[in-house]
């Protein structure tokens, strides 16, 4: 090693081989030791990484003339958290408790120069450092709880000691980050500078001494405030849900930072670490991660990148089209709404008026972005004004005809270049792009209501899309915070698809003997947000008994009539003042008794006897019916991977996210089992089961959903 040039640069690997890849290289200048990470894209802390970290440091500290370390990272941030990739495989040394330990323990003075989003094992890997200085934008947060863990370096012991227990337990519970101004008010960082790294060398080229380790040795003081304040959010746990055990694990650590000696802290922080990462709920969670991130990898991004888009026109401003409308301002995007007649137009600036205001009053935007956001909105009734728009999205009720005629219009009127997308549901897109005449500019975004808060955006790409369009509709969901998930033009895409024979299994699970009170309750206990029940009467009844009209029966199939009486009954939902349930202001919803007479009288019409339903046949019969039709899905090519089902599952019908999703459950059942139950069921006769032919040949192969994402 020579330091015969100003600044003196050497990789570090413990196998020259890979030399030239490696991840974190040693630069000497002016009796300071920088230590590079660069580890594209987050700087994740792998093993190369952590080992490469390691024997920079004790070069460093071996090296006479070296008399101060900076520790910073190329790249768009400094290490965004330990590498998810490698939590499933057997630990590699060092690990990053002793690689952050090793750090703390440094004789000479370590500054982490900080920028980007300094996230989990990153951010503890800068507690461990002497000193943090950081840039103005960085973000700086320990959301490890969002994966079903805690902070396994380091975190809990440090973060409280730093930051005291309360602003911990809040930073570590919610595992939101915070603003670099924040985190320098609550002192977890010790300097803001734009350049955090040329802020670093002056400092160390000052030089400073370490802070004596031992600061973080001594015992945290044991107020009895704090400890209070744990055992309050102990009492506070069952209410609050959030993965298991992390959640109880991360007020034990806590508690383990105040009344023990900090080596101990981090040997009980590691053993609930490890238990978490075993946990059924850090694998769910880990999976939706990796998932979310597959599933928006659609194959014609690998050749197509889309233009910037500034300007988005919607047709229809009803609740739907309102709610993409509330979306676009989110972003920053210009709005054009088209409504027809007065009317139309001020009934839609009310819904995206009341939006926004709502989104300013629950803190998603601020008053003054709210207000910005309106002067980025224009509401017409002349179509015409579409013509500026790089897409235009139809977002008018669900009825073939008024779609197709509206849709011709659009593609008259828009720019060559634009793009065209429907919202429909359950409508045959690939018609509704014929009657555009531009079914090459033509895709689906189908959004789920509110749209403004669901997440989820289906883009439905037809036999004759252009890749072009696909690419720009998917930086356009992108853009606007969604999860956009590929699926073919078939209708009703992956979720409602699969909802229509979800509510036929659950209507027949009425008919024979449940109350749809206990099919909701069974699917909350579940994890469900919602019931299907009460998803039905929040969202009207109408729209299914619609598409049950449009479809007719299928032949051979049981056919549940109670949603069609409802309706016709008028008692569509909460709208309505009642639908399954009964809306009362100021009183909580209760169960229809009238509903629960009409379903006596319509069982009895049709003979039959109802029958005790077990939660447990309700819970085993709906979620099993999910599996069976997503694997038709899978084999008819309408969803690419199960992976992209579990995420359209979880984020358009609340499917609870750290179960993973249907397809991720599936396989820890194993698919061998559900296949056995489901033809099991198919075997008594009942025509709601038919096995999807996938099933049994994977069964038969002993395959796993994962092995085909
Ligand atoms: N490990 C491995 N890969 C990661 C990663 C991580 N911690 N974080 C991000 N990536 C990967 C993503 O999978 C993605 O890969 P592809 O390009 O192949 O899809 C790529 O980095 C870019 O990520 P995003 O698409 O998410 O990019 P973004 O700009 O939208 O967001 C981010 C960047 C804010 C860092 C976001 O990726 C994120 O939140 N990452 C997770 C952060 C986290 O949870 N850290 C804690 C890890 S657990 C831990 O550290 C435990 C411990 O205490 C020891």
């Amino acid at each position: 090693m020579s330091d015969a040039s100003p600044t003196a640069s050497e990789t570090l690997d413990p196998e020259p081989r890979s030399r030239a890849k490696h991840p974190v290289r040693l630069e000497r200048s002016n009796g300071i030791a920088t230590i590079l990470i660069d580890n594209p894209p987050v700087n994740a802390l792998s093993a190369s990484v952590r080992q490469g970290i390691y024997i920079a440091l004790e070069a460093a500290e071996a090296d006479p003339r070296a008399n101060a370390i900076v520790l910073v990272a190329a790249g768009r941030t400094f290490p965004a958290g330990a590498d998810i990739t490698e939590f499933g495989s057997p630990p590699q040394d060092p690990s990053l408790p002793v690689l952050c330990d090793r750090i703390e323990a440094c004789p000479k003075p370590v500054f982490a120069a900080l920028h980007g989003t300094v996230l989990g094992g990153g951010l503890e890997l800068a507690m461990a450092a002497h000193y943090r200085i950081a840039a103005a934008a960085t973000q700086l947060g320990l959301p490890e709880v969002k994966l079903g863990i805690l902070p396994g370096a380091g975190g809990t012991q440090r973060a409280p000691r730093l930051i005291g227990v309360e602003q911990a337990l809040a930073m570590i519970q919610s595992g939101q980050s915070l603003s670099a101004a924040d985190a320098m008010d609550k002192g977890l960082i010790d300097a803001l500078d734009e350049d955090p790294r040329e802020a670093a060398t002056a400092l160390a080229l000052s030089g400073m001494e370490p802070r004596p380790t031992s600061k973080n040795r001594e015992r945290l003081k044991s107020a009895n405030a704090d400890l209070e304040l744990l055992s309050a959010a102990r009492e506070a746990l069952p209410g609050m849900g959030g993965p298991q055990p992390a959640m109880e694990r991360i007020i034990d650590c806590l508690e383990a930072a105040i009344l023990l000696p900090f080596d101990v802290g981090l040997t009980r922080e590691r053993d609930a670490f490890l238990e978490c990462l075993a946990s059924r709920d850090s694998l769910g969670l880990r999976h939706v991660f990796m998932a979310e991130r597959r599933a928006a990898k659609f194959p014609e991004l690998e050749t197509r990148k889309a233009p910037v888009l500034q300007h988005v026109a919607i047709v229809g401003g009803g609740l739907m089209g309102a709610g993409i409308a509330i979306a676009c301002l989110d972003a920053g995007l210009a709005v054009t709404v088209v409504e027809e007649g007065e009317a139309g137009v001020t009934g839609a600036l009310d819904r995206i008026g009341d939006g926004v205001q709502a989104a300013v009053s629950k803190g998603r935007i601020s008053e003054a972005q709210g207000a910005q956001a309106l002067t980025r909105l224009t509401l017409t009734a002349n179509m015409a004004e579409i013509a500026k728009a790089d897409l235009v999205i139809e977002a008018l009720p669900e009825q073939a005809e008024l779609k197709e005629r509206v849709l011709g219009e659009i593609g008259a009127l828009a720019k060559p270049e634009a793009v065209i997308a429907t919202n429909t549901s359950y409508l045959d897109v690939d018609a509704l792009a014929k009657a555009s005449n531009r079914p090459d500019r033509f895709v689906a975004l189908h959004f789920f209501a509110p749209a403004q808060i669901m997440r989820l955006v289906e883009i439905g790409v037809g036999p004759g899309t252009n890749p072009d369009a696909v690419a720009l509709a998917h930086r356009f969901a992108k853009g606007l915070g969604k999860v956009p998930v590929r699926a073919a033009t078939t209708p009703g895409f992956i979720v409602n698809t699969i909802l229509a024979k979800f509510r036929l299994m659950a209507d027949a699970l009425v008919e024979d003997g449940a109350s749809p009170a206990q099919v909701d309750t069974t699917m909350r206990s579940f994890g469900f947000p919602l019931g299907p029940y009460q998803v039905l009467d929040r969202s009207g009844l109408e729209a299914s008994w619609e598409m049950r009209k449009r479809r007719g029966r299928v032949e051979g199939e049981r056919y549940v009539s109670i949603g069609d009486k409802m309706c016709e009954l008028g008692w569509t939902g909460r709208k309505a003042g009642q639908g399954y349930y009964v809306y009362n202001e100021g009183s909580a919803p209760v169960p229809n008794a009238d509903a629960i007479t009409l379903i006596e009288e319509l069982r009895a019409a049709q003979g039959i006897t109802p029958r005790e339903v077990s939660n447990r046949e309700i819970r085993d019969k709906l979620l099993l019916t999910m599996v069976n039709e997503a694997a038709k899905l899978l084999e008819a090519g309408v969803a690419a991977r199960p992976s992209d089902i579990d995420i359209a599952m979880i984020h358009g019908l609340g499917y609870p996210e750290r179960r993973g999703g249907p397809m991720f459950d599936a396989d820890q059942t194993t698919v061998f089992e559900i296949h056995r139950r489901i033809a099991a069921l198919e075997a008594k006769g009942s025509s709601l089961w038919k096995t999807a032919p996938l099933l049994a040949q994977m069964a038969s192969e002993r395959g796993k959903f994962s092995d085909l994402n």
